[in-house]
């Protein structure tokens, strides 16, 4: 699913985003991580996550 097409434009999050898109690289590169998202309901996880996984995808990544 591509999630840019079916939500709102992102906003803000820029060095979440970036951090994230980082690490995603870095895991391609053979070196992975584990990543805790946290914060209070409704304050953007999935929405963020859901824009890395965009990213992902369009890096081949399953
Ligand atoms: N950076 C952002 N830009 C635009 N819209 C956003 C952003 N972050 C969150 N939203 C929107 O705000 C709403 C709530 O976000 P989201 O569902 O990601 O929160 P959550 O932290 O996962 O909540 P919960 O704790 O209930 O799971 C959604 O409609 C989402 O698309
Ligand atoms: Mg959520």
């Amino acid at each position: 699913m591509n999630h840019t097409k079916s939500l709102s434009k992102f906003i803000n999050r820029t060095h979440e985003i970036a951090s994230l898109k980082s690490y995603l690289n870095e895991t391609i590169q053979g070196h992975g991580k584990t990543v805790f998202i946290t914060g209070e309901a409704g304050i953007g996880k999935t929405r963020l996550v859901n824009e890395l996984q965009d990213y992902a995808v369009s890096k081949n990544v399953l």
